[in-house]
């Protein structure tokens, strides 16, 4: 039998055209394997949107960003200046949101209020983007099927260390274990700027390098002063350690302040400098940071390379595990949303 399922990306740039790219690359996997078929019956992005009963053509989208157009620009079911929250509203019932706008510390906004109406509508909804889930996990999860069971699914692990499983590998795999301590690199565009410094690159030379491989965030502050890296601890606190969590609740500190010297120094005396998110057992709960930290060479996360993202649970019965991802492109993190897309199609 097989399931049809509308979706609608909001959100067309590095990640939303991958994501473009990879339902159409996948569709045939995806139908074979799991009996799924998905129409993208909208799509949106800064300029307006696009919508079609019949199923907008990934080629045709991608041609109108691929020209530098809004894909308010394609003929058909085309309507310049209309909102993301506009355009969630005259979507089909069922339709299932892939939301990939840039991330709004202040506001939220577009993500938060996207979030709001579709979830409101009981339609599904996939993350990219981690600024609702840092600002509202708990009003967002109370919305979703996160907070009650039946309500619409609220998924994000993109948001997480693009194709890396922290997610599930947390929610999932270690049920009935106890999560003693938990570090991680879960931001690429700092991972990157220090390993190229490392080996003699400028600060300014790596940063526009990883944005030249749109991994960058659209406001690359983010990555570099630490707040991105907070968000996703915010995100795993919250999924994973159940800790209600807000960023306030992380100390952080970016990696602007570092220098070549230390970089090096650091590699002499035997250890690598990684922005390493921790979260610590404190009480009865765990302090949260985000800081740069020098970790000896023989541990999983110092052995990372430029490219790579990675994340170490230490448990009480499940041991150790590390496990780490190599992305060159956002590609694999719009792997990740095909994942939560198959995963709520299928159950
Ligand atoms: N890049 C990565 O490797 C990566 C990995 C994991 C997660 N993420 C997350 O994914 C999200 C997108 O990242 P990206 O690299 O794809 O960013 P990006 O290249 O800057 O693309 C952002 C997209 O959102 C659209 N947009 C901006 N404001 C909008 C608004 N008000 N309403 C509707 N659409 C709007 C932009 O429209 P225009 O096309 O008209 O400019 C663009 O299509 C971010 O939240 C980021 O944190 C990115």
């Amino acid at each position: 039998v097989l399931t049809r399922r509308s979706v609608a990306l909001i959100g067309l740039g590095n990640v939303g055209r991958s994501l473009l790219q990879v339902l159409r690359s996948q569709a045939p996997l995806v139908r074979e394997r799991y009996g799924c078929e998905f129409r993208i019956v909208g799509a949106g992005d800064s300029g307006g949107a696009a919508v079609s009963q019949a199923g907008l053509d990934p080629a045709v989208a991608l041609a109108a960003k691929a020209r530098g157009a809004s894909v308010a620009s394609i003929a058909a079911g085309a309507f310049p200046g209309m909102s993301a929250v506009e355009l969630v509203r005259r979507l089909p019932a069922r339709t299932i949101v892939l939301e990939s706008t840039p991330v709004d510390l202040r506001t939220g906004q577009p993500g938060l209020d996207v979030c709001r109406e579709a979830l409101g509508r009981e339609l599904d909804v996939v993350l990219a983007n981690k600024g609702p889930l840092a600002l509202a996990y708990a009003e967002l999860a109370a919305l979703s099927d996160l907070g009650r069971a039946g309500a619409p699914a609220l998924r994000f692990s993109a948001c997480v260390g693009g194709a890396l499983p922290t997610i599930h590998l947390g929610v999932r795999d270690l049920a009935g274990s106890r999560i003693l301590r938990a570090e991680a690199v879960l931001n690429g565009t700092t991972q990157g700027i220090l390993r190229m410094m490392e080996a003699g690159g400028s600060y300014a030379e790596a940063l526009a390098e990883m944005q030249r491989r749109g991994l960058a965030e659209t406001d690359p502050t983010l990555d570099v002063e630490g707040w991105d890296a907070a968000n996703k601890v915010v995100i795993l606190a919250n999924a994973v350690l159940r800790q209600p969590t807000r960023l306030a609740d992380v100390a952080v500190e970016g990696i602007t302040r570092l220098t070549a010297e230390e970089l090096r120094a650091a590699t002499a005396r035997g250890e690598r400098v990684v922005l390493l998110c921790l979260a610590e057992r404190a009480g009865d709960g765990y302090r949260l940071s985000v800081r740069p930290t020098a970790l000896p060479l023989d541990h999983p996360l110092a052995r990372m390379g430029g490219d790579e993202m990675g994340i170490v649970y230490y448990t009480d019965i499940s041991g150790r595990l590390s496990m780490t991802t190599r992305e060159t492109d956002p590609v694999p993190t719009a792997a990740a949303m095909l994942r939560d897309l198959i995963e709520i199609a299928t159950s």
